[in-house]
């Protein structure tokens, strides 16, 4: 397939892109955009051929539910039945931004979107040029993150480019996405509301405005809810080619651990994601930081570019250090712990 390259770059351009774009949707078509947490790889919510193009172009299992888009909050009537308080609260607090609510679908969002749940994702992202196409497609945009499915959430767009070229009908290159780590997904059908996955939006700015939320233990363990309320949750994600593995214990103990598995790995190229805070403290390999402990946003922003990173070096085996688990990094923590399928030493 051949795919077309849009930049973005002057505003101009940025229009006469953004009109092309939207009628590639409406025609069926697939587009990767931009939004602020990670690139998306867009078709229709709305037209089943054109949604199974996106499984398609993923290699992402048909079971795995995605993400509806939009542009405006009337878009929801024609995709929910009914919208909670709790949903409307956090609506008026966080949209546009990096929160998916979970609502009874309707009928009108065909089951390939859903997975066969009667319930639907629906996200309305803050980004211009997301929020642009979605206008000019003029439907709703399903959309999951752009990647090959089992890769790290594409940041940036040589991220898209490596990953989607031939497979999409069009890229849309914009900037770095400033998150870097994928919405706050919460099920808002359930008393209290469930978060299922960790995001750009904390459990302390949900609990701020509509009390008491639970979070699903999967959030941070590797546990498979026994129906897979988020079917998302039991495959492999976000994993470099390199074996990631997360190293426990106090700053000392994590550098004699990795510096003793280096040795005996003599043969292989070691990468080493540490912060700026300790990565004076290794001495051989590959050694790259995630960012300052002190600023956890900065480190969000950065894993998954991180993760690429080291792929591109061809690295065979990354140390990971761990993270401190908090309000701030569960996002983080979650996204790193999948990379490394729980690989703990
Ligand atoms: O930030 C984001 O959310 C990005 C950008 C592109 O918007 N999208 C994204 O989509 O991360 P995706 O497909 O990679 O992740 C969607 C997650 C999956 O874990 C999926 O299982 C869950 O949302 N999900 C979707 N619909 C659901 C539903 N009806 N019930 C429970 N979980 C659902
Ligand atoms: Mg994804």
């Amino acid at each position: 397939m051949k795919t077309e390259l849009f930049k973005t770059d002057s505003p101009l351009l940025g229009v006469v892109h953004l009109t092309k774009a939207g009628e590639l949707i409406a025609r069926g078509e697939t587009v990767v955009f931009p939004t602020e947490t990670v690139y998306g790889l867009g078709a229709n919510a709305l037209d089943e051929s054109a949604v199974k193009k996106i499984f398609e172009a993923k290699g992402r299992p048909a079971d795995n539910p995605l993400i509806v888009h939009i542009a405006d909050r009337d878009d929801l009537e024609k995709l929910v039945t009914e919208v909670p308080e709790k949903a409307e609260k956090l609506m008026d607090a966080f949209w546009p931004g990096p929160l998916t609510l979970i609502m009874h679908k309707s009928s009108g969002v065909p089951e390939v979107v859903t997975a066969g749940l009667d319930t639907v994702a629906v996200r309305f992202p803050s980004n211009l040029i997301a929020l642009g196409l979605i206008k000019s497609a003029g439907v709703p945009i399903a959309a999951p993150s752009a990647n090959i499915s089992g890769r790290p959430s594409p940041t940036k767009s040589e991220h898209v480019i490596e990953d989607m070229m031939g497979r999409v009908s069009a890229i849309i290159v914009s900037e770095d996405t400033d998150v870097g780590l994928e919405s706050t997904v919460v099920d808002t059908t359930t008393e209290p509301p469930t978060v299922l996955r960790p995001g750009g939006v904390t459990v302390a700015e949900l609990e701020a405005v509509i009390g008491r939320v639970q979070v699903s233990p999967n959030a941070i363990e590797n546990v498979i809810p026994e129906k897979a309320k988020s079917p998302g949750m039991k495959y492999t994600h976000y994993s470099p080619k390199g074996d990631l593995v997360i190293v426990k214990g106090t700053d000392a103990e994590k550098v004699e651990k990795i510096n003793r598995h280096i040795k005996k790995h003599e043969e292989m190229q070691i990468g080493i994601l540490a912060t700026d805070e300790t990565m004076g403290n290794y001495h051989s390999g590959i050694i790259i930081s995630l960012g300052s402990r002190e600023n956890p946003e900065e480190m969000s922003h950065n894993l998954f570019a991180r993760l690429r990173t080291f792929d591109d070096l061809g690295i065979e085996k990354i140390y990971a250090e761990d993270i401190e688990v908090g309000n701030d990094t569960l996002a983080l923590a979650n996204r790193l712990y999948k990379a490394g399928g729980y690989h703990f030493i």
